[in-house]
């Protein structure tokens, strides 16, 4: 049998199976099976009522799972899928409870990564009932509010035992977790970011002509808070954390910071993007970590090294704060929750 085969015979039999895809691997179940799917919370030792993102082959399975489905989100499926972008819809009738955590809206997305559409493809195929099917939820595969994976190594190492089969894809070629966008609020209501990804909300203005409502600032995740707030796991401060306590410096801070740290901490380590004119060779100093110079670099690299640093056992990182400009809000992003969950276990 394939490994295709296998994984497809494993979720149709109500089992985990991590699967690779462009931004982060996932931990799939069959999401119209809701025994299923309760694996993965108990896998991942993740609250119950935080809803899962929905993975299809193709844009043609939409209208199984979502209903009310805007112009938009038909602009988005063509401008952006398969890749990383989520879309928050109205879910359509039998879409189980346990995959929206009980509310009446479903993340879906199609993933780029080609063994991502294989399984997808053969599943979906291997489904003859009607309605909600065919669908794999996947959220990240790792342990709640730990970092997410990038390689097959890193759900080994995180999950290995709650898993049955890990399919390797090699490392994730994006890096961190698809940008989502409600658009489950009617036709008349702005598009809402709810979490920033690689595609960014310049890239949907160009695509679509339509602007983005900015995600709610973190400070005011919790206070503002009302029955209607979606619940976006993500936007928990503390979230995508290393063991390791973190703090974030400003580049320019970050010699003076290093120094006064090591004056006090046993080990520290740092976590810094390489100079735009740096040739990489002093990439190997023992207690720095050299991230590339460019936005799409630190994403892919973000993850496994705050995984390396984190596998090191030292008593404090200090990472250098990215730059505020568009390209670089994702990352600040994920940054930021690093550093607030931190340290916390
Ligand atoms: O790139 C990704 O999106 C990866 C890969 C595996 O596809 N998946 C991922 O899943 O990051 P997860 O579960 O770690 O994060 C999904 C986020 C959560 O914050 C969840 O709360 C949010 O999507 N989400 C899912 N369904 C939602 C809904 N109906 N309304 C609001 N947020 C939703
Ligand atoms: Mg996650």
């Amino acid at each position: 049998m394939s490994d295709i085969d296998t994984a497809v015979a494993l979720l149709r039999a109500g089992q985990l199976v991590a699967i690779p895809t462009e931004t982060v691997y996932g931990l799939a179940a069959d999401a119209a099976n809701p025994v299923a799917v309760s694996r993965i919370f108990r896998a991942k030792g993740r609250p119950a009522d935080h809803p899962l993102i929905v993975h299809l082959p193709g844009a043609d399975w939409l209208e199984r799972w979502a209903i009310n489905i805007p112009p938009l989100a038909w602009e988005l499926a063509e401008a952006f899928w398969p890749g990383p972008l989520t879309l928050i819809l109205q879910r359509a009738p039998g879409v189980p409870d346990a995959v929206t955590g009980g509310q009446d809206t479903v993340g879906i997305r199609i993933p780029a990564h080609p063994l991502a559409l294989e399984v997808l493809r053969a599943f979906a195929a291997s489904e003859h009932g009607v309605g909600p099917r065919g669908g794999l939820a996947a959220p990240s595969a790792n342990r709640f509010g730990r970092l997410s994976p990038t390689t097959a190594e890193h759900v080994r190492t995180d999950l290995g035992d709650a898993v049955s089969l890990i399919l390797d894809g090699g490392p994730c070629p994006v890096g961190i977790e698809s940008t989502i966008i409600d658009l489950s609020r009617g036709s008349e209501a702005p598009p809402r970011l709810l979490r920033p990804g690689r595609v960014t909300p310049a890239m949907i203005a160009s695509a679509t002509g339509i602007d983005v409502e900015p995600p709610f600032l973190p400070s005011s995740t919790h206070a503002n808070a009302t029955a209607s707030t979606p619940r976006v796991s993500g936007s928990l401060d503390a979230h995508y954390a290393p063991r390791t306590p973190m703090r974030l410096v400003a580049r320019e801070n970050l010699d003076a910071a290093l120094t006064e740290a090591q004056g006090t901490h046993s080990r520290v380590l740092a976590l810094r993007r390489l100079p735009c004119d740096a040739k990489g060779s002093d990439a190997t100093s023992a207690s720095t970590f050299w991230l590339p110079a460019d936005a799409e670099g630190v994403a892919r690299a973000l993850y496994d090294a705050l995984h390396q640093l984190d596998a090191q056992n030292a008593e404090l990182i200090l990472a250098e704060a990215v730059p505020e400009s568009a390209e670089w809000v994702a990352i600040a992003d994920r940054l930021r929750r690093a550093a607030c969950g931190a340290g916390r276990s």
